[in-house]
């Protein structure tokens, strides 16, 4: 039984095969839309969601199957005191798959000893999020055509963003990859993605706080949401929160061919006057998180179309 709690779970030939699989599902939706008849997809979000949560529920009911699940905690019994241990094996005799999101780091990898099922880690606090980079690199695929020889800006909270740990660690795989780090001192990226991926031989990387000098020369700018949710400390959230705000003017000093993406919710981030520039694909990255989830449930069931 295969989990996916963190994307290098997968090698680089089995994302290509899941893109591959995305992409026919985007050209023939039909083919697919009995495929998990009789099959359940349980959906476990202990944290807020609307993208993943929704595009999971929406992925598994295109594919003919069933969603069960909760979408607060507080409608669960962990608030009276039940261990994730045991709302696990709980779950895993409801569902033949579970989807779940924690705020704790290493959260789901505690529910993958304890299932019987397939977990996909929906995202573990600010750990990993790797159907997030599924999206992502489904995204990059179908905007750019390639992996190879990119230079990728990722930009914002790079300490607590699990988007960008799983996405530098996929991008790190890929020859010629090269990292532009864009933070605030306090949000840096943490040693443990650096140690593991960025510091690897043939691994290339930069630092610098500014976006204005960051977005020059990228192939690839990804914007992230300085999260509320994970400051300790609400002052240093305060101080922080409007370190990069991407507008027109700064999209200006980028690429031509430059693509933007974000794994949303944004806040202020992105002005929505960059909405309509061609290079902004944040929401069409968004939409592909559906297809590629498809893709991700009919792999880990096991399920040939
Ligand atoms: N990108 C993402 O994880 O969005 P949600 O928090 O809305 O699921």
């Amino acid at each position: 039984m295969r989990n996916l709690l963190n994307i290098l779970d997968f090698s680089v030939e089995e994302i290509d095969a899941l893109i591959a699989v995305a992409k026919e599902i985007i050209a023939c939706p039909s083919r697919f839309q009995d495929a998990c008849a009789h099959k359940i997809l349980a959906t476990l979000f202990f944290e807020p969601s609307t993208r993943t949560r929704l595009s999971f529920e929406s992925a598994m009911l295109s594919l003919g199957g069933s969603v069960l699940g909760f979408s607060d905690t507080a409608s669960s019994s962990t608030t009276k005191g039940e261990s994730l241990a045991d709302t696990i094996t709980m779950v895993s005799g409801y569902a033949d798959i579970i989807a779940m999101r924690h705020p704790k780091e290493g959260a789901a990898l505690v529910a993958s000893m304890h299932s019987a099922v397939p977990i996909i880690n929906a995202g573990d606090g600010g750990h990993y999020h790797p159907t997030q980079t599924l999206a992502d690199l489904t995204t990059i695929s179908r905007e750019l055509g390639h992996f190879d020889n990119l230079r990728i800006g990722v930009c914002g909270d790079l300490k607590y963003g699990r988007t960008v740990h799983s996405l530098v660690s996929a991008m790190s795989r890929y020859p010629g990859a090269k990292f532009v780090l864009i933070s605030p001192q306090e949000l840096k990226m943490p040693d443990f993605v650096k140690e593991h991926y960025l510091d690897a031989p043939g691994a290339e990387y930069t630092e610098t706080a500014s976006l204005e000098e960051g977005i020059r020369d990228v192939d690839i700018l990804y914007m992230t949401r300085i999260q509320k949710e994970r400051f300790p400390d609400e002052e240093d959230y305060l101080r922080l929160k409007d370190s990069y705000v991407l507008d027109a003017a700064k999209m200006r000093l980028a690429k031509p061919d430059m693509i933007v993406l974000h794994p949303l919710p944004r806040v202020n981030e992105i002005t929505t006057e960059v909405d309509d520039d061609p290079r902004a694909c944040y929401f069409r990255q968004a939409h592909n998180g559906r297809y590629i989830r498809m893709a991700l449930i009919l792999k880990l069931l096991g399920v040939t179309e």
